[in-house]
């Protein structure tokens, strides 16, 4: 990160900020971000939540989080006193006026310590109900508009659907400019997923290949071990499509598959981002079975722990409907896409976590080779990992060595923890130092959210007009259910995760066996 101390000075207020999200991720972020020289010399974070606390008891609770989760993990003490001594607590209710009356009065007094002219950036760390509730009430408090270097930021899911997107939309832009605000999808922040535009843009090899003329499809996954944990009663109301698809795997569909940007400003990218999502092809409500695939886990095991079924977990209903598992096929019509499927999945208690972007390029139009040299062959793909082996792998044909001529497919690697000898910055330091430094580019615009919504709508309204009947239909630590094979044209295969080998850890030397799984 760049050297914050010339940023002039910032009042981080953080609603819910005595919660998960402060705990876990922004604290911990902002805290990383300060080791590092880059918070602004001046700053103050004012954490608003409902709870009776103090300042003292807000900060040892914080201060766990940021020895759990922070980069420079365990603090020393002198460290988290320079920076806890900025932290402060407002007990407040969010749905009352004068919560907003006392904040007004509170950030005035620490803009004066501050030096005067504090940008405010208000951070809605709280459940999705109130994120059409506070913006209302800064409006009201004067606390809205008017900072050109503060605003909102809202963590996804923004809405439910595409009317409640619009409206929550419609209730920030009453209280904020388009500019001000700020919706997080912490996929973005990734370094791997920032990656995809340098790997796309800043090398001419790859451009001219990526397109229908080379690539026979494309598979996006985003794989996880985890189950809803303590959040059963959010997620009984999201689901994996509207937690998962709507927000991260489209963000990543349209890196993957937009035009080339003319610059980096963040609206030319935003753009070229939402022309992508135009450009998908309505599902037909009529063929959402055909097209979309939907699971929930029943209990298994991950690893070596026995796990319960998600009808099991805590806040979840016996009887749930909730889709833990989604996989579905899509189609870009445009130029570059015409007939390529892009296949999306992703899924909790799934056997590995992994995200990943396969794209499997066609095979040679003419097979010169002997038929028996070619025995092993597999067209040439790229998977680009996000996580957690962070790289990319590169797989082509090669000669094996001997006096015949047999080809074989070998991978060629490129492992983020061997090229960079640094550790990569969370997500969420990148996404507040961008929220400081006023830059949008790895932000949601209104408009984008409203696309994605619009493309998931005929599923979610097939949905609920039919509720699944074969619910759960996989099994905990398996890979998918067996329908997610249905959405595959023919010779086409959902990857199993690519394993990165790092420099001075053994080669792993692939069994026949092991690559004939690997196979498409
Ligand atoms: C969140 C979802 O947005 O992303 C979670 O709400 C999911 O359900 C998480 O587990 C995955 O993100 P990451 O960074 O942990 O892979």
């Amino acid at each position: 990160m760049e050297n914050g101390e010339q940023l002039g000075p910032r009042i981080f207020v953080i609603f819910g900020g005595a919660g998960d999200l402060a705990w876990r991720k922004l604290v911990p972020a902002l805290f990383d971000l300060a080791c590092d020289r880059s918070m602004p010399a001046h700053f103050s974070i004012l954490a608003v939540d409902r709870a009776p606390s103090t300042d003292e008891k807000l900060r040892r609770r914080l201060q766990d989080g940021v020895r759990k989760f922070s980069r420079h993990g365990a603090t020393n003490s002198a460290e988290w006193n320079e920076f806890s001594r900025h932290i402060r607590y407002l007990q407040g209710d969010f749905k009352q006026a004068r919560t907003y009356a006392a904040l007004s009065e509170r950030c005035k007094a620490l803009d004066e310590q501050l030096g005067g002219d504090a940008q405010r950036i208000y951070y809605m760390a709280t459940p999705p109900s109130m994120f059409g509730e506070i913006p209302k009430y800064l409006g009201r408090a004067g606390l809205g508009r008017g900072q050109p270097n503060g605003g909102i930021v809202v963590e996804k899911p923004i809405g439910y659907d595409l009317g409640s997107a619009r409206s929550l939309n419609a209730t920030l832009g009453n209280s904020f400019d388009e500019s001000q605000i700020f919706r997080i999808d912490h996929y973005l922040g990734k370094e791997t997923v920032q990656n995809i535009l340098a790997f796309r843009f800043a090398n001419p090899l790859f451009e001219p290949v990526w397109n229908r003329r080379y690539v026979d499809y494309v598979t996006i996954t985003a794989a996880e071990t985890v189950g809803v944990e303590h959040r059963g009663g959010y997620y009984e109301h999201a689901g994996a499509l509207r937690d998962m698809v709507q927000n991260h795997l489209m963000q990543l569909l349209c890196l993957v598959t937009m035009e080339p940007m003319v610059s980096f400003d963040a609206d030319e990218i935003r753009n070229k981002k939402v022309d992508v999502l135009h450009a998908i092809r309505p599902i037909d409500p009529g063929a959402v079975h055909d097209s979309v695939i939907r699971g929930q886990y029943g209990e298994g095991w991950v690893g070596s722990k026995k796990v319960p079924a998600y009808r099991d977990e805590p806040g979840v209903a016996p009887d749930s409907q909730t889709e833990t598992f989604v996989a579905l096929r899509l189609f870009v019509d445009n130029w570059r896409w015409q007939g390529v499927p892009f296949y999306l999945r992703t899924g909790k208690r799934l056997g590995r976590q992994a995200s990943e972007i396969m794209i499997q390029f066609r095979g040679v139009p003419h097979q010169a080779f002997p038929a028996e040299s070619t025995i092993d062959w597999q067209a040439s793909r790229l998977t680009i990992a996000i996580q957690p082996d962070e790289g990319i792998a590169q797989r082509f044909q090669a000669k094996h060595p001997g006096p015949t001529m047999h080809l074989r497919s070998v991978e060629m690697q490129f492992n983020y923890q061997d090229a960079f000898a640094v550790r990569s910055p969370d997500a969420y330091e990148t996404l507040l130092w961008d929220v400081m430094k006023n830059d949008a580019t790895l932000f949601m615009r209104a408009d984008q959210v409203e696309a994605a919504w619009r493309v998931l709508l005929p599923v979610l309204y097939v949905w609920s007009a039919a509720p699944p009947r074969d619910f759960p239909n996989y099994a905990a630590g398996s890979w998918w259910p067996e329908d997610a094979q249905s959405l595959l044209a023919q010779g086409h295969s959902w990857p199993l995760p690519i394993e990165l080998a790092r420099q001075g850890a053994p080669q792993k030397r692939h069994s026949k066996a092991a690559a004939a799984a690997r196979a498409p």
